[in-house]
């Protein structure tokens, strides 16, 4: 008998809540009803408008796809990118662009850690390259660029396109389409927008649109920009069946995140995020990325000495499901997302479940320990 009501805790998908699952219960309309119509520009205008960019593309796909359509884009074979990897995702991007037949340099660093700027500059005043890449915040090890210097650096290269994965951040972390220069986020709808998996979101700028243009006909079908755009602008069209129901869903996160204000959650994450790596810490467990670029959305914590990963099992057990290492840290971190729509009293239970667990195998743990530092970061925060 299970003991306790499950809490799905991984960075994505993450948990949805009651008036989000409920658009997602409701009968589906034909993609042509002009209710739903309404629906789908309402959710475009709120996207352009709450993030600010020229366009915006929402289809039927994982944040897989919108790489692939970022990339397919605004680059030809044999362009020079480089990308900026912190791990398992900017790895992905790598491999997608090599596949691409792009010219391709990657900048990576000791997982855990940031890539140096300086180390950017260098690359960018050495070659001209055509785009360079950059994982917001890599699932695997929890890492955060530096995106506002990376954006400043960027604005001195202005035929170089700022290409932004924010599949672990976006709705989550700050990110200012105009302001920071990006000229393509992509995303995705399980993350922070706590929307069930299955939408691909990719904001374009005017420079990436143009890019678009001039590389001319491009061999993806699907991925085209240019095969979506009259729908971005009048939902009535048809090009690829709207996934109504996951659009509906996106329409209420949106309403929440509007009524929130978005610099308020960034701000509710950043604290949240904060409250609960002390509170790990405090625990006993070290955090994979290094201070100063830990993520606000994902904490990966680092088993103790003496703990492997049935730590996952137990934790289950105690009513948390959170997600394994990858690549060189499988088996030796668990990573648990936060981001989202997930409340106080969930993040209270996580906390407390991965006390109880820890003593089940038997590790020190002075109860209520991590509670209380993170109840204390919160409320005086
Ligand atoms: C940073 C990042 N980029 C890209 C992806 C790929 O997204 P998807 O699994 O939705 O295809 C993920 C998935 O977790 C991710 O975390």
């Amino acid at each position: 008998m299970k003991m306790n009501r499950e809490l799905v805790m991984i960075p994505g998908p993450t948990p949805v809540t009651e008036p989000i699952r409920n658009e997602m219960e409701r009968e589906t309309a034909a993609f042509k009803d002009p209710n739903f119509i309404e629906d789908f520009q309402q959710v475009i205008s709120d996207l352009k408008n709450l993030w600010g960019s020229s366009e915006v593309f929402v289809v039927a796909g994982s944040g897989t796809l919108s790489m692939e359509m970022a990339i397919s884009n605004t680059l030809k074979k044999s362009d020079p990118v480089l990308v900026i990897s912190h791990g398992f995702f900017g790895d992905r991007m790598a491999e997608l662009c090599e596949r691409k037949g792009l010219e391709v340099d990657v900048l990576s660093c000791e997982w855990g850690k940031a890539v140096p700027v300086e180390e950017v500059e260098k690359k960018l005043s050495n070659k001209n390259y055509r785009a360079v890449t950059v994982t917001h915040v890599d699932t695997s090890t929890g890492t955060k660029a530096p995106l506002e210097e990376l954006g400043k650096l960027l604005d001195k290269h202005q035929d170089t396109l700022f290409i932004v994965d924010g599949v672990c951040s976006t709705a989550g972390e700050p990110e200012f389409i105009n302001e920071m220069g990006i000229d393509i986020l992509l995303t995705a709808s399980q993350k922070a927008f706590g929307v069930p998996p299955g939408l691909a979101i990719v904001w374009a700028s005017d420079k990436a649109l143009k890019r678009r243009e001039k590389i001319g006909e491009i061999s993806e079908y699907y991925a085209d920009f240019n095969k979506w755009l009259p729908i971005m602008n009048d939902p009535s069209k048809y090009f690829g069946t709207p996934p109504v129901n996951l659009i509906w869903a996106l329409k209420k996160s949106l309403e929440f995140i509007k009524t929130e204000g978005l610099k308020e959650r960034f701000k509710r994450h950043q604290v949240r995020g904060k409250a609960i790596q002390k509170a790990l810490e405090g625990i006993g467990l070290n955090i994979l990325a290094e201070e100063g670029a830990r993520a606000s959305t994902i904490s990966n914590a680092l088993y103790p000495e003496g703990i492997d990963d049935t730590f996952r099992k137990v934790l289950k057990e105690e009513g948390v499901v959170v997600a394994g290492g990858l690549g060189p840290y499988a088996d030796k971190l668990f990573r648990l997302g936060h981001m989202g729509n997930i409340d106080i009293n969930e993040l209270v239970t996580v906390i407390s479940s991965i006390e109880r667990t820890l003593f089940r195998l038997d590790y020190p743990v002075e109860f209520g320990k991590g509670v209380n530092i993170f109840l204390d970061n919160i409320m005086r925060n």
